[in-house]
């Protein structure tokens, strides 16, 4: 018993080491149409806390440059589940970023939380930037995973 104990708090301190560590990633993205020339490039997203796990706001900063001045527009984000569409929302971009965006570098930031019931599996988010006129600016592509152990502290948490 004593043994298990010793066993159960050092493997707790391995975790509690680890975790600063991957509390916030910087994650490379793809575009959803890699021929298409986008008026906003897309440079990296930045995770935080990460990995994403359920019932924890996630804040999500995309940093990115734009060639034109973006007046105004949507942001529309769709979550896809083994390659299952399950979710759909769409945000005012100029409650993300600062409008009128300027040309040059600027970043999104949107903070999302997973639901508690969020199953575990293999997860792409997809963002789409359109401008005022529903022009498509950008649409990027990322793709996350969801472990078992995370359903715990989901659960835990609720
Ligand atoms: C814009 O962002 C890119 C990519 O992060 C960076 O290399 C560049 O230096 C930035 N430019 C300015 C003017 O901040």
């Amino acid at each position: 018993m004593a043994q298990l104990t010793k066993a159960v708090g050092a493997l707790l301190c391995v975790v509690c080491l680890l975790v600063p560590l991957t509390s916030a990633t910087t994650r490379d993205v793809s575009y959803c149409n890699k021929k298409a020339n986008y008026a906003v490039k897309v440079s990296g997203i930045d995770i935080s806390p990460f990995p994403i796990s359920r019932g924890v706001e996630t804040t999500f900063a995309i940093a990115a440059a734009t060639d034109e001045v973006i007046s105004g527009g949507n942001l529309k984000i769709d979550v896809t589940y083994w390659g299952f569409h399950i979710h759909s929302e769409t945000h005012d971009l100029c409650k993300k970023t600062v409008c009128p965006v300027a040309n040059g570098n600027f970043t999104i930031i949107h903070k999302q939380a997973l639901p508690g019931i969020t199953p575990p599996g293999s997860y792409t988010l997809k963002m789409t930037l359109s401008g005022a006129n529903k022009k498509e600016l950008t649409c990027i592509n990322f793709d996350f995973s969801m472990g078992f152990i995370a359903a715990a502290d989901g659960l835990a948490e609720a």
